[in-house]
């Protein structure tokens, strides 16, 4: 392959056509390609036990097999409950841009395709959710408030790379969650689903990312750089930590302190970070001066 060839080859328009032929040949609907009758069973882990976030702390020794079981059930319920607004905030996103934008060529047409996809997501996530039986969390209020006017300025590259962000995050812990047989079927059954159809999303936002980074001048590119690095440090510890522990009769403040200083926990986000950060930082999105703000987001290390 040529150097021109590999060009066209991962063209946004080349992606997004790409895209929707695979859609079209493979798509997934949760209502009936999951079984939702699928018992729970009673010894089952709802999340590998090694990426909750306080495994291997005091509190983790102090617990026995029953209370890990039952920790892991509302990790397992956090993540649904944050993977159903975050999905929400990128149709909000997708649908802003597309309105900035010519709408009828593949890549406008697969941005659509992304967003019905997450629409069934967002459904299957919240189903989840009543199936496990967890109260219903609020997002916090310091990620949901100021989403919508901070939003404004998201254009294209904030747009995609904070779509990244959440997609490249859950994709590394679902992938190994669907793998894990020690996990609840059902858990596995939404992950595996998940992790499918995000593939796609996140060879668009790649894609589209690159073009926008070739195109974008040089201040408007540090300016985004610098609003990418805020939206990962202020949404991807309270993704990934959660803050659930008064549900399970545990002191919220102290299990919340021992996770954020947990070691293993820390290892977990570096790793669900690995392969972001390497795209990032290859694509020019990531420079020195926006190291701080990655480290706080806890996926630098
Ligand atoms: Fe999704
Ligand atoms: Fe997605």
């Amino acid at each position: 392959m040529t150097d021109q060839d590999l060009r066209l080859s991962r063209s946004p328009h080349t992606t997004a056509q790409r895209l929707l032929n695979a859609s079209a040949a493979r798509s997934y609907d949760p209502a009936t390609d999951i079984d939702w009758d699928t018992p729970l069973l009673d010894d089952a882990w709802f999340w590998p036990p090694e990426r909750l976030a306080l495994y291997g702390t005091p509190l983790w020794e102090r617990m026995d097999h029953r209370q890990r079981l039952e920790l892991s059930r509302h990790e397992a319920a956090h993540i649904a409950q944050m993977g159903h607004w975050f999905e929400l905030a990128i149709i909000r996103m997708l649908a802003r841009h597309l309105m900035n934008r010519h709408i009828l060529d593949a890549r406008a047409f697969y941005a659509l395709t992304e967003m019905g996809d997450e629409t069934r997501h967002i459904t299957m996530f919240g189903r989840l959710l009543a199936t496990l039986g967890c109260p219903a969390h609020r997002v916090p209020a310091h990620v949901r408030l100021p989403f919508p006017p901070a939003a404004a300025a998201f254009q294209d590259i904030t747009t995609f790379t904070s779509a990244l962000i959440v997609e490249e995050v859950l994709d590394r812990l679902q992938r190994e969650a669907a793998q894990d047989e020690r996990v609840q079927p059902l858990v596995r059954s939404v992950c595996r689903l998940h992790v499918a159809e995000e593939a796609r999303h996140v060879s668009f936002a790649r894609a589209e990312l690159r073009e926008a980074v070739t195109h974008a001048p040089r201040g408007r590119l540090a300016f985004h750089r610098h609003l990418t690095a805020l939206v990962a440090s202020h949404t991807v510890p309270p993704l990934l930590r959660p803050d659930r522990y008064g549900d399970l009769g545990l002191a919220p403040g102290e299990a919340r302190r021992q996770a954020r200083h947990n070691p293993h926990h820390r290892a977990t986000m570096l790793w669900c970070g690995e392969k972001l950060i390497a795209f990032l930082t290859e694509a020019d999105l990531i420079r020195r001066p926006q190291h701080h703000l990655w480290r706080r987001s806890g996926l630098l290390a």
